[in-house]
């Protein structure tokens, strides 16, 4: 009896801890190690240099591995990254996702307009009338960002992305402050365009669809320089 009495609290312990090791968390420091060849795009610390390769620094751990299984999976088209996905296991899938969780973002510098005009005379004057035409876009940004567009019914990002773009973390919703503006200009014309699928039943499509390319570039231009 007393011998009984004894298991039957280990065994208890036991089944209590389960959960915990089965949702076994990515270790930071393996995830490091593994991260060599991902930072020749990503960037030391995942704050890539290159405007087009997305920074991943102080992304949700839960919205990176998805990414990773979903591009391993051919569930999300991107050549580049299809290959090395392939490559990873489910343990380093965890690990790199865990690392770069862990890391902060860094800030981007405000963003210009080039314009291929070629008229030297009117040089200052081009120049002054790109900064006025990015100072509307971040207005206009701003704006979607936090109330949306009523008439064309685009849902304001802040509701999932929350007020300083840092996402949602249980639900997985990417933070997207200090983002590569152009790489946000590309996500949200994928999926505009359908070319991003993965993940079907969240709002971006329904979203991005209702979308102008003004409101692409002016959304994104805002939310790069969010902190
Ligand atoms: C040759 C350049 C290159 C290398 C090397 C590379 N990536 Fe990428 N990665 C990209 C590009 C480009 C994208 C954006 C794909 C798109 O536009 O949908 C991306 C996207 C991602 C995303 C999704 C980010 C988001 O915000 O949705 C993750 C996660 C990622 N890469 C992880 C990795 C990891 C981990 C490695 C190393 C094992 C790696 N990458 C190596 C180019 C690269
Ligand atoms: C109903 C919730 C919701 C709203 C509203 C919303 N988003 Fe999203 N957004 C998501 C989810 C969920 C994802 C991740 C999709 C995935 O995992 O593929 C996402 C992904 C993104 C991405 C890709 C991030 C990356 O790293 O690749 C961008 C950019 C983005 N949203 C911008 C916006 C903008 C701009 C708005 C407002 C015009 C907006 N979102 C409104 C839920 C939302």
């Amino acid at each position: 009896m007393m011998l009984k009495k004894l298991l039957v609290f280990p065994l208890t312990l036991a089944i209590l801890i389960t959960p915990a090791l089965v949702q076994a968390k990515g270790s930071i420091s393996a995830g490091k190690e593994k991260t060599a060849n991902c930072a020749n795009c990503h960037g030391e610390n995942g704050n890539s240099v290159v405007a087009t390769f997305p920074k991943l620094a102080g992304q949700h751990e839960g919205y990176l591995y998805r990414q990773l299984k979903d591009f391993k999976d051919g569930e999300r088209n991107a050549p580049m990254m299809a290959a090395l996905a392939m490559a990873l296991d489910d343990q380093s899938m965890q690990d790199i996702s865990a690392y770069y969780a862990s890391q902060t973002i860094s800030a981007n510098l405000p963003p210009v307009i080039f314009s291929d005009d070629d008229d030297d005379d009117d040089e200052e004057a081009t120049a002054e009338k790109n900064a006025e035409e990015v100072k509307e876009l971040l207005l206009l940004g701003a704006n979607l960002y936090r109330n949306g567009n009523l008439k064309s019914k685009v849902s304001a990002c802040i509701a999932c992305h929350g007020p300083k773009a840092e996402g949602n973390k249980p639900s997985s919703f990417p933070s997207i402050k200090s983002q590569h503006s152009d790489y946000i200009i590309k996500a949200l014309t994928d999926f505009k365009k359908g070319n991003r699928s993965n993940l079907p039943d969240n709002m971006m499509h329904l979203i991005a669809k209702k979308m102008t390319e003004k409101e692409i570039k002016a959304v994104a231009f805002y939310i790069s320089m969010m902190k």
